[in-house]
């Protein structure tokens, strides 16, 4: 069974008129990878909140379809019972760690105190997190004295302990440099190989490909394609949607380099795998020279 569910989710928020999220549909397995891409008020933050329970539960607003997590429906239990399963991580790490906090360290501890996890289990917990997510040897530091990438990848080993099964992050890098941007999807793709379900949703589009098992394509609360990144980044529509592109697709499409399926290459390793073909191909079909 999937370890996320959703099946035809309609909903709007309260005092509006439009649905923010429109029919929307598909699945995430264990250990999958999906990412979450659209232009601004697509719906990617309701869905991700969707995902934990927070619309409704805490928005309150009009809801239909249906949210499985774990075989938990959402719509029908509390938003905490939910987190254990799905952990949510939002945009900016600053609204998401505690302030209350002196180390590194605590702040990890601080959820699961809040949980009444019992401390003999807390401590191969914080140190897992902390491990998982490269912090070990800044385990002492203030939480305001990290980088931004790094103060992101806190907010998420403080998640992380609580030992979710899957991890939905709206946008994690979008307050980052590329230094830590590079530091949370790097973090992604290690929690990722450890079978951790990740759902995210961002605009870095050639980060997401690569790592991505299959890409979700919102725009204006409707799902326009739920597929692999080839497939979906082949699609004529994109632009048009407002959804881009990994520029080196861009770029294939313009020489007209494809595969045999008719997909584009996604990432610069697909780039140089069909750049050889070709060459090859047009070095065999001109013939020798003597
Ligand atoms: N708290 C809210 N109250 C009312 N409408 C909201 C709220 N948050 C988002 N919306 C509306 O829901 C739609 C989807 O927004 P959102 O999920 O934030 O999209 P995205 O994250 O893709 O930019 C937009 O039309 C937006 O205006
Ligand atoms: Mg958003």
């Amino acid at each position: 069974m999937a370890l996320i569910e959703v099946q035809d989710l309609r909903y709007r928020y309260p005092d509006q008129q439009g649905l923010a999220l429109d029919g929307i549909s598909f699945s995430v397995e264990p250990g999958e990878f999906v990412g979450i891409i659209g232009p601004n008020r697509a719906g990617k933050s309701t869905l991700c909140q969707a995902l934990v329970g927070l619309v409704p539960h805490f928005y309150k607003g009009a809801i239909g379809g249906r949210v499985v997590a774990d075989g938990l429906d959402v719509h029908k239990h509390p938003v905490a019972e939910v987190a254990r399963r799905v952990g949510l991580v939002f945009q900016n790490p600053f609204t998401q760690i505690s302030g209350a906090k002196f180390t590194v360290y605590e702040e990890v501890a601080f959820g699961l105190e809040n949980a009444g996890v019992p401390r003999e289990e807390m401590i191969p917990r914080i140190e897992e997190a902390l491990r998982l997510l490269g912090l070990e040897e800044l385990k002492d530091r203030s939480p305001f004295a990290l980088s931004g990438g790094q103060m992101q990848r806190l907010a998420i080993a403080s998640v992380l302990a609580m030992r979710p099964k899957v991890l939905v992050l709206d946008e994690p890098t979008s307050q980052l440099d590329p230094e830590g941007t590079g530091e949370v999807f790097a973090a992604m793709a290690a929690l990722c190989r450890q079978g951790m379900a990740v759902v995210v949703a961002e605009h870095k589009v050639e980060r997401l490909a690569p790592l991505a098992g299959k890409i979700l394509v919102l725009h204006a609360g409707r799902r326009v394609a739920f597929d692999s990144p080839r497939r979906v980044f082949a699609r004529e529509d994109l632009p048009a949607l407002g959804v881009a592109v990994p520029p080196v697709t861009e770029a294939a499409r313009r020489l007209g380099w494809r595969f045999e399926d008719g997909t584009y290459p996604v990432t610069t390793e697909e780039a140089e795998e069909l750049a050889r073909k070709n060459l090859v191909a047009a070095g065999g079909g001109g013939g020798g020279r003597g």
